[in-house]
């Protein structure tokens, strides 16, 4: 069994991944440094020169990929969770945990960062607020474990993961 952390940009799923693996003893692996590595292209790049959909199916090839992984924490792209088909697999291999922050918080952990092409806008918190009002119930749908992550740091968070599967 894997843990999949989903959710928006900027809702902790690198640093909560990577230290939630560490202290689960498990193996660590996040989708969008799998496409970079794959493809020898940052995402800006992939989304300057192929553009978003080609993207999309990246992301879907690469969970194709993970079907015999077992024991790791996976961190996937905001947009992972989107296509039934993706979630249908990722649910075939692991449990999902939603780290959700408010849009607000969102926007001051992504502002000084340019890595992320969808929020490479005029005014980044207006688009992560529609984009997060469009996402938002598709999140919590599909989720299996819901953190707000708005006020807990990445301590907290990871300590409310594992009493989370403690429980299960
Ligand atoms: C995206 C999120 C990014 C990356 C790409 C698209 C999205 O990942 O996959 O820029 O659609 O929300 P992070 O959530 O790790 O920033």
């Amino acid at each position: 069994m894997n843990i999949i952390l989903i959710g928006f940009m900027g809702s902790g799923k690198s640093a909560v991944g990577q230290k939630l693996a560490k202290e689960l003893t498990l193996d660590y692996l996040d989708t969008d440094q799998l496409i970079e590595k794959t493809e020898k292209m940052s995402i800006n790049e992939i989304f300057t020169r192929k553009g978003e959909s080609s993207f999309r199916d990246l992301e879907t090839n690469v969970i194709k990929t993970l079907r015999d992984y077992d024991n790791f924490v996976i961190s996937t792209g905001g947009g992972m969770v989107l296509r039934p088909e993706n979630v249908k697999m990722l649910k075939e291999i692991g449990l999902l945990v939603l780290l959700w922050a408010e849009p607000e918080v969102i926007y001051q952990r992504v502002k000084s960062e340019t890595r992320r092409p969808l929020l490479k806008v005029a005014d980044p918190l207006a688009e992560i607020n529609k984009i997060l009002g469009q996402r938002g119930p598709i999140y919590s749908q599909v989720a299996d474990h819901k953190v707000d992550t708005s006020k807990l740091s990445v301590e907290a968070i990871v300590a409310e993961v594992k009493e989370w599967l403690e429980s299960k």
